[in-house]
C-alpha cells in the first residue's frame, strides 16, 4: 500500500518534471537551430577587441615615427619626411578617437593642443626642405611629447630629439621626472 503510493508519487513527480524539462529541451532545441542557422553572422561585439593601451600604442605607433621623421630629415629625403609626417599625425588621430579620455581630460584635445602646431611648422620646413626650420620644429613637437608625459605624471619617459651617437629618441639617463 506504502509502496504503491510511493510509486505513483514518483510517477506524478516525474510527469510533472518531465513536462518543464521537455519544455525546457525545445526551448534549447529552438536556440540551438536559432544560432544554427546563423553561423558567424554576428560579428565580435566592441568589449570582445583587443585595444592596446596608451603605452603600446605611443610603442608601436607614435615613438617609431617620431625617430623616423627625424632620420629622414638628417638624409635629406623630404618625400619620406612628409609621408612619416602624415603618418604620424593619422597614429596621434587613431591615438585620441581609441582613448577619448585620460585621466578625466578629453585625450583628442589634450594632443592637438600640444602637438598641432609644431605638427604644422615641421609641415612647412619639410615643404620648403628647411633644414633649420625642421630642426626648431622638431624640438619643439619633442616638448610637446614631453609636457603631456609631464602634465599626466608620466615624467619618467623622456623624449629627445635622436642624437649622433644613438637614434635612440628616448633619453634613458635621466631619471628624475
Ligand atoms: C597628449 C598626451 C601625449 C602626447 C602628446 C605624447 N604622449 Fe607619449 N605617452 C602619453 C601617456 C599618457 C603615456 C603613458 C601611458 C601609460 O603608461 O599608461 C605615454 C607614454 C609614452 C612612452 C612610453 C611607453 C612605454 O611603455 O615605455 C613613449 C616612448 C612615448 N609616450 C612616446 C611619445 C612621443 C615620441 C611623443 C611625441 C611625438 C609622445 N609620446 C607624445 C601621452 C602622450
Amino acid at each position: 500500500m506504502i509502496g504503491a503510493l510511493r510509486a505513483s508519487t514518483k510517477l506524478r513527480t516525474v510527469a510533472l518534471l518531465g513536462i518543464p524539462s521537455a519544455i525546457t529541451l525545445c526551448i534549447g532545441l529552438v536556440a540551438s537551430h536559432t544560432e544554427a542557422a546563423e553561423p558567424d553572422a554576428t560579428p565580435p561585439s566592441q568589449a570582445n577587441q583587443y585595444l592596446p593601451p596608451i603605452s603600446d600604442l605611443m610603442i608601436a605607433t607614435i615613438q617609431p615615427r617620431h625617430r623616423r621623421l627625424w632620420q629622414a630629415a638628417q638624409e635629406k629625403n623630404w618625400a619620406f619626411a612628409a609621408y612619416e609626417l602624415g603618418n604620424l599625425r593619422a597614429a596621434f588621430k587613431r591615438l585620441g578617437e581609441a582613448y577619448p579620455t585620460e585621466h578625466d581630460i578629453p585625450f583628442p584635445d589634450m594632443i592637438s593642443s600640444v602637438t598641432e602646431q609644431p605638427l604644422e611648422e615641421i609641415n612647412t620646413a619639410i615643404e620648403a626642405k628647411d633644414e633649420v626650420g625642421f630642426t626648431k620644429a622638431y624640438a619643439d613637437l619633442t616638448t610637446a611629447c614631453n609636457a603631456c608625459h609631464q602634465a599626466l605624471n608620466y615624467g619618467v619617459v623622456v623624449i629627445r630629439t635622436p642624437s649622433g651617437k644613438s637614434d635612440s629618441d628616448q633619453d634613458f639617463t635621466t631619471t628624475e621626472p
